[in-house]
Protein backbone atom coordinates (compact mmCIF):
# COMPACT_ATOMS: atom_id res chain seq x y z
CA UNK A 1 0.00 0.00 0.00
CA UNK A 2 3.12 2.34 -0.13
CA UNK A 3 2.13 5.00 -1.89
CA UNK A 4 -1.48 4.53 -2.26
CA UNK A 5 -3.57 7.27 -2.73
CA UNK A 6 -7.30 7.75 -3.07
CA UNK A 7 -7.02 10.95 -5.05
CA UNK A 8 -4.45 11.61 -7.69
CA UNK A 9 -2.17 14.58 -6.93
CA UNK A 10 -3.53 17.81 -7.80
CA UNK A 11 -1.66 20.93 -9.80
CA UNK A 12 -4.10 23.20 -10.62
CA UNK A 13 -7.11 25.16 -8.64
CA UNK A 14 -9.59 23.75 -10.86
CA UNK A 15 -8.68 19.95 -9.97
CA UNK A 16 -9.49 21.03 -6.28
CA UNK A 17 -12.90 22.23 -7.77
CA UNK A 18 -13.23 19.40 -9.47
CA UNK A 19 -12.52 17.07 -5.93
CA UNK A 20 -15.01 18.82 -4.47
CA UNK A 21 -17.97 18.00 -6.78
CA UNK A 22 -16.65 14.75 -6.43
CA UNK A 23 -16.44 14.24 -3.27
CA UNK A 24 -20.26 16.08 -2.66
CA UNK A 25 -21.25 13.09 -4.96
CA UNK A 26 -19.92 10.70 -2.95
CA UNK A 27 -20.54 12.44 0.08
CA UNK A 28 -24.11 12.25 -1.23
CA UNK A 29 -24.11 8.70 -2.72
CA UNK A 30 -23.49 7.32 0.76
CA UNK A 31 -25.82 9.63 2.58
CA UNK A 32 -28.64 8.31 0.96
CA UNK A 33 -27.23 4.58 0.98
CA UNK A 34 -27.05 4.81 4.42
CA UNK A 35 -30.70 6.26 5.08
CA UNK A 36 -32.29 3.90 2.92
CA UNK A 37 -30.33 0.68 4.42
CA UNK A 38 -31.20 2.06 7.59
CA UNK A 39 -34.96 2.04 6.55
CA UNK A 40 -34.96 -1.09 5.06
CA UNK A 41 -33.57 -2.74 8.60
CA UNK A 42 -36.24 -0.54 10.45
CA UNK A 43 -39.30 -1.84 8.05
CA UNK A 44 -38.26 -5.14 7.94
CA UNK A 45 -38.16 -5.64 11.92
CA UNK A 46 -40.92 -3.37 12.43
CA UNK A 47 -43.83 -4.89 10.11
CA UNK A 48 -42.23 -8.42 10.42
CA UNK A 49 -44.34 -11.61 9.83
CA UNK A 50 -44.06 -13.22 13.41
CA UNK A 51 -45.53 -9.94 14.92
CA UNK A 52 -48.60 -10.41 12.60
CA UNK A 53 -48.37 -6.74 11.87
CA UNK A 54 -49.11 -5.69 8.63
CA UNK A 55 -48.61 -1.59 7.01
CA UNK A 56 -52.50 -2.09 6.69
CA UNK A 57 -54.61 -0.73 4.31
CA UNK A 58 -52.73 2.11 2.09
CA UNK A 59 -52.80 5.49 2.93
CA UNK A 60 -51.83 8.01 0.06
CA UNK A 61 -50.17 11.29 1.56
CA UNK A 62 -49.42 14.03 -0.92
CA UNK A 63 -47.11 15.91 1.02
CA UNK A 64 -44.88 12.99 1.54
CA UNK A 65 -44.98 12.04 -2.68
CA UNK A 66 -43.79 15.84 -3.27
CA UNK A 67 -41.71 15.94 -0.84
CA UNK A 68 -39.92 12.48 -2.12
CA UNK A 69 -40.24 13.96 -5.92
CA UNK A 70 -38.82 17.50 -5.34
CA UNK A 71 -35.74 16.60 -2.96
CA UNK A 72 -34.23 14.58 -5.23
CA UNK A 73 -35.27 16.88 -8.41
CA UNK A 74 -33.72 19.66 -6.22
CA UNK A 75 -30.28 17.76 -5.67
CA UNK A 76 -29.94 16.56 -9.03
CA UNK A 77 -30.47 19.62 -10.37
CA UNK A 78 -27.80 21.21 -7.86
CA UNK A 79 -25.40 18.77 -8.88
CA UNK A 80 -26.50 19.28 -13.11
CA UNK A 81 -25.69 23.31 -12.55
CA UNK A 82 -22.30 22.89 -10.56
CA UNK A 83 -20.99 19.87 -13.00
CA UNK A 84 -22.31 22.16 -16.08
CA UNK A 85 -20.39 24.99 -14.97
CA UNK A 86 -16.92 22.89 -14.41
CA UNK A 87 -17.16 21.21 -17.57
CA UNK A 88 -17.90 24.36 -19.32
CA UNK A 89 -15.07 26.06 -17.26
CA UNK A 90 -12.87 23.68 -18.67
CA UNK A 91 -13.39 24.20 -22.19
CA UNK A 92 -13.21 28.43 -21.80
CA UNK A 93 -9.86 29.39 -21.02
CA UNK A 94 -10.08 32.74 -18.37
CA UNK A 95 -8.40 35.41 -21.10
CA UNK A 96 -5.36 34.65 -22.90
CA UNK A 97 -2.88 31.85 -22.72
CA UNK A 98 -0.11 30.09 -24.57
CA UNK A 99 -1.55 28.13 -27.43
CA UNK A 100 -0.37 24.83 -27.83
CA UNK A 101 -1.14 22.38 -30.85
CA UNK A 102 -1.90 18.39 -29.92
CA UNK A 103 -2.56 15.52 -32.10
CA UNK A 104 -3.10 11.96 -31.63
CA UNK A 105 -1.61 9.19 -34.01
CA UNK A 106 -1.88 5.39 -33.10
CA UNK A 107 0.14 5.11 -30.94
CA UNK A 108 1.67 8.73 -29.28
CA UNK A 109 0.63 12.33 -28.49
CA UNK A 110 2.33 15.20 -30.86
CA UNK A 111 3.12 18.85 -29.28
CA UNK A 112 3.89 22.17 -30.93
CA UNK A 113 4.95 24.79 -28.54
CA UNK A 114 3.30 28.19 -29.53
CA UNK A 115 7.08 28.85 -30.12
CA UNK A 116 7.65 26.17 -32.55
CA UNK A 117 9.22 23.70 -30.35
CA UNK A 118 7.99 19.93 -31.05
CA UNK A 119 7.72 17.14 -28.40
CA UNK A 120 6.25 13.30 -28.72
CA UNK A 121 4.66 12.44 -25.36
CA UNK A 122 5.71 14.89 -23.44
CA UNK A 123 4.76 18.59 -22.60
CA UNK A 124 6.72 21.00 -20.99
CA UNK A 125 4.76 24.13 -19.88
CA UNK A 126 5.82 27.34 -17.40
CA UNK A 127 3.82 27.39 -13.99
CA UNK A 128 1.27 29.81 -13.24
CA UNK A 129 0.31 30.59 -16.90
CA UNK A 130 -2.70 29.42 -18.96
CA UNK A 131 -1.77 26.52 -21.44
CA UNK A 132 -4.28 26.48 -23.97
CA UNK A 133 -4.49 23.11 -26.06
CA UNK A 134 -6.08 22.62 -29.38
CA UNK A 135 -6.06 19.05 -30.31
CA UNK A 136 -6.61 16.15 -33.14
CA UNK A 137 -6.30 13.44 -34.05
CA UNK A 138 -4.56 11.80 -37.56
CA UNK A 139 -6.29 8.11 -37.61
CA UNK A 140 -8.97 7.25 -34.68
CA UNK A 141 -10.40 8.80 -31.38
CA UNK A 142 -8.21 9.19 -28.78
CA UNK A 143 -8.53 11.16 -25.26
CA UNK A 144 -6.16 13.48 -23.96
CA UNK A 145 -6.37 12.98 -20.06
CA UNK A 146 -4.05 14.63 -17.59
CA UNK A 147 -5.10 13.19 -14.12
CA UNK A 148 -3.24 15.62 -12.00
CA UNK A 149 -5.22 19.15 -13.70
CA UNK A 150 -8.65 16.89 -13.76
CA UNK A 151 -8.78 17.52 -17.06
CA UNK A 152 -9.58 14.87 -20.28
CA UNK A 153 -11.02 15.72 -23.65
CA UNK A 154 -11.98 13.22 -26.22
CA UNK A 155 -9.73 13.80 -29.33
CA UNK A 156 -11.07 13.47 -32.36
CA UNK A 157 -9.94 13.00 -36.24
CA UNK A 158 -11.97 15.78 -38.12
CA UNK A 159 -12.53 17.92 -35.73
CA UNK A 160 -10.96 20.34 -32.74
CA UNK A 161 -11.30 19.89 -29.02
CA UNK A 162 -10.46 22.22 -26.72
CA UNK A 163 -8.76 22.28 -23.07
CA UNK A 164 -7.21 24.44 -20.55
CA UNK A 165 -5.08 24.30 -18.07
CA UNK A 166 -3.06 26.22 -15.31
CA UNK A 167 -0.61 24.24 -13.18
CA UNK A 168 0.18 25.64 -9.59
CA UNK A 169 3.00 23.59 -8.63
CA UNK A 170 6.02 22.21 -10.78
CA UNK A 171 6.68 18.31 -11.17
CA UNK A 172 6.55 15.79 -13.64
CA UNK A 173 2.93 14.51 -14.18
CA UNK A 174 1.02 11.58 -15.97
CA UNK A 175 -0.23 12.09 -19.29
CA UNK A 176 -2.39 9.52 -20.92
CA UNK A 177 -4.36 8.07 -23.32
CA UNK A 178 -8.15 7.13 -22.15
CA UNK A 179 -10.13 5.64 -25.07
CA UNK A 180 -9.35 2.61 -26.43
CA UNK A 181 -7.87 3.36 -29.96
CA UNK A 182 -5.77 0.05 -31.07
CA UNK A 183 -3.37 -2.42 -29.61
CA UNK A 184 -0.82 -0.09 -28.20
CA UNK A 185 -3.35 1.94 -26.63
CA UNK A 186 -1.89 1.43 -22.96
CA UNK A 187 1.72 2.83 -24.69
CA UNK A 188 0.08 5.70 -25.29
CA UNK A 189 1.03 7.62 -22.51
CA UNK A 190 3.69 10.34 -21.79
CA UNK A 191 4.48 13.20 -19.51
CA UNK A 192 3.81 16.93 -19.09
CA UNK A 193 6.37 18.62 -17.28
CA UNK A 194 5.34 22.11 -14.64
CA UNK A 195 9.06 24.42 -14.97
CA UNK A 196 10.01 27.30 -13.17
CA UNK A 197 9.21 30.12 -16.06
CA UNK A 198 12.52 30.78 -16.16
CA UNK A 199 13.49 26.88 -16.09
CA UNK A 200 11.04 26.61 -19.39
CA UNK A 201 12.31 29.38 -21.06
CA UNK A 202 16.27 27.73 -20.82
CA UNK A 203 14.52 24.09 -21.76
CA UNK A 204 13.01 26.42 -24.83
CA UNK A 205 16.51 27.58 -25.66
CA UNK A 206 17.90 23.89 -25.80
CA UNK A 207 14.96 22.43 -27.39
CA UNK A 208 15.81 21.94 -31.46
CA UNK A 209 13.88 24.93 -32.39
CA UNK A 210 11.78 24.82 -35.27
CA UNK A 211 9.78 27.80 -36.86
CA UNK A 212 6.58 28.61 -34.87
CA UNK A 213 3.03 27.52 -36.19
CA UNK A 214 2.66 31.09 -37.75
CA UNK A 215 6.21 31.36 -39.61
CA UNK A 216 5.43 27.21 -40.61
CA UNK A 217 2.03 28.21 -41.64
CA UNK A 218 3.10 30.91 -43.78
CA UNK A 219 5.79 28.64 -45.57
CA UNK A 220 3.01 25.96 -46.04
CA UNK A 221 1.04 28.68 -47.51
CA UNK A 222 3.67 29.33 -50.19
CA UNK A 223 4.66 25.60 -50.57
CA UNK A 224 1.57 24.42 -51.73
CA UNK A 225 0.79 27.54 -53.65
CA UNK A 226 -2.27 28.61 -51.77
CA UNK A 227 -0.97 32.06 -52.50
CA UNK A 228 -1.90 32.04 -55.99
CA UNK A 229 -5.14 31.94 -55.79
CA UNK A 230 -5.98 33.78 -52.29
CA UNK A 231 -3.27 36.51 -52.54
CA UNK A 232 -4.66 39.96 -51.63
CA UNK A 233 -6.61 42.22 -54.42
CA UNK A 234 -9.55 41.66 -56.45
CA UNK A 235 -10.39 39.37 -59.72
CA UNK A 236 -8.38 36.36 -57.55
CA UNK A 237 -9.72 32.60 -58.08
CA UNK A 238 -10.27 32.06 -54.72
CA UNK A 239 -11.21 34.61 -51.87
CA UNK A 240 -8.44 37.28 -50.23
CA UNK A 241 -7.92 35.55 -46.68
CA UNK A 242 -5.97 38.26 -45.11
CA UNK A 243 -8.28 39.32 -41.90
CA UNK A 244 -10.71 36.85 -42.16
CA UNK A 245 -9.95 34.87 -39.73
CA UNK A 246 -12.98 35.32 -36.56
CA UNK A 247 -15.22 36.70 -39.27
CA UNK A 248 -18.15 34.81 -41.03
CA UNK A 249 -18.15 33.30 -44.55
CA UNK A 250 -21.13 33.24 -47.15
CA UNK A 251 -21.00 30.31 -48.91
CA UNK A 252 -22.05 29.49 -52.32
CA UNK A 253 -25.77 27.98 -50.72
CA UNK A 254 -26.34 30.73 -48.71
CA UNK A 255 -25.22 29.94 -45.52
CA UNK A 256 -23.06 31.81 -43.40
CA UNK A 257 -20.83 29.79 -41.57
CA UNK A 258 -17.94 31.39 -38.67
CA UNK A 259 -14.58 31.05 -40.16
CA UNK A 260 -12.96 29.30 -37.71
CA UNK A 261 -10.58 26.60 -37.35
CA UNK A 262 -13.08 23.94 -38.86
CA UNK A 263 -14.32 26.14 -41.81
CA UNK A 264 -10.64 26.31 -42.16
CA UNK A 265 -9.65 22.66 -42.01
CA UNK A 266 -12.72 21.56 -44.35
CA UNK A 267 -11.90 24.23 -46.38
CA UNK A 268 -8.76 22.55 -47.18
CA UNK A 269 -9.45 18.86 -46.92
CA UNK A 270 -12.55 19.30 -48.64
CA UNK A 271 -12.96 22.31 -50.70
CA UNK A 272 -16.27 22.19 -52.36
CA UNK A 273 -18.06 21.20 -48.97
CA UNK A 274 -17.92 24.42 -48.01
CA UNK A 275 -17.68 26.62 -51.21
CA UNK A 276 -17.19 30.39 -50.52
CA UNK A 277 -20.38 32.77 -52.18
CA UNK A 278 -19.09 33.82 -55.63
CA UNK A 279 -16.49 31.53 -56.50
CA UNK A 280 -15.85 28.69 -58.85
CA UNK A 281 -14.99 25.39 -57.45
CA UNK A 282 -11.43 24.86 -58.70
CA UNK A 283 -9.54 24.50 -55.80
CA UNK A 284 -8.01 20.88 -55.83
CA UNK A 285 -8.36 18.66 -52.11
CA UNK A 286 -5.56 19.14 -49.91
CA UNK A 287 -6.11 15.96 -48.16
CA UNK A 288 -3.13 13.72 -48.32
CA UNK A 289 -0.30 16.28 -48.65
CA UNK A 290 -1.27 17.85 -45.32
CA UNK A 291 -1.30 15.96 -41.71
CA UNK A 292 -3.10 17.69 -39.47
CA UNK A 293 -0.35 19.75 -37.73
CA UNK A 294 0.41 21.32 -40.87
CA UNK A 295 -3.24 22.23 -41.20
CA UNK A 296 -3.40 23.68 -37.42
CA UNK A 297 -0.45 25.90 -38.78
CA UNK A 298 -2.44 27.09 -41.74
CA UNK A 299 -4.87 28.37 -39.18
CA UNK A 300 -2.64 29.42 -37.03
CA UNK A 301 -1.13 31.63 -40.10
CA UNK A 302 -4.65 32.94 -41.24
CA UNK A 303 -5.21 33.99 -37.67
CA UNK A 304 -2.02 36.09 -37.56
CA UNK A 305 -2.94 37.77 -40.57
CA UNK A 306 -4.08 40.88 -39.06
CA UNK A 307 -7.97 42.49 -39.63
CA UNK A 308 -7.73 44.34 -43.53
CA UNK A 309 -8.90 47.76 -41.35
CA UNK A 310 -6.14 47.53 -38.95
CA UNK A 311 -3.31 47.00 -41.77
CA UNK A 312 -4.77 49.93 -43.55
CA UNK A 313 -4.58 52.27 -40.41
CA UNK A 314 -0.97 50.94 -40.08
CA UNK A 315 -0.14 52.15 -43.57
CU1 LIG B 1 -4.89 6.74 -28.07
CU2 LIG B 1 -5.86 5.18 -26.54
Amino acid sequence: MEGFRLFPERASAYAGEVDHLFLFLIGMAVFFVGLITCAIFYFSVRYRRSLGRRSGEEHTSVALEVLWTAVPLATVLFVFVWSARLYFAASTAPGEGMEFLVTGKQWMWKVQHPTGQREINALHVPLGRTILLTMTSEDVIHSFYLPVFRVKRDVLPGQYSRVWFKADRTGTFHLFCAEYCGAKHSAMVGSVVVMEPEAYERWLGGATAGASPVEEGALLFESLRCVSCHAAGSGQRGPDLAGRFGGTAVLDDGRSVPFDESYVRTSILDPRHDLAAGYQPLMPTYAGQVNEIEVLELVAFLKSLAPAEAQEQAR
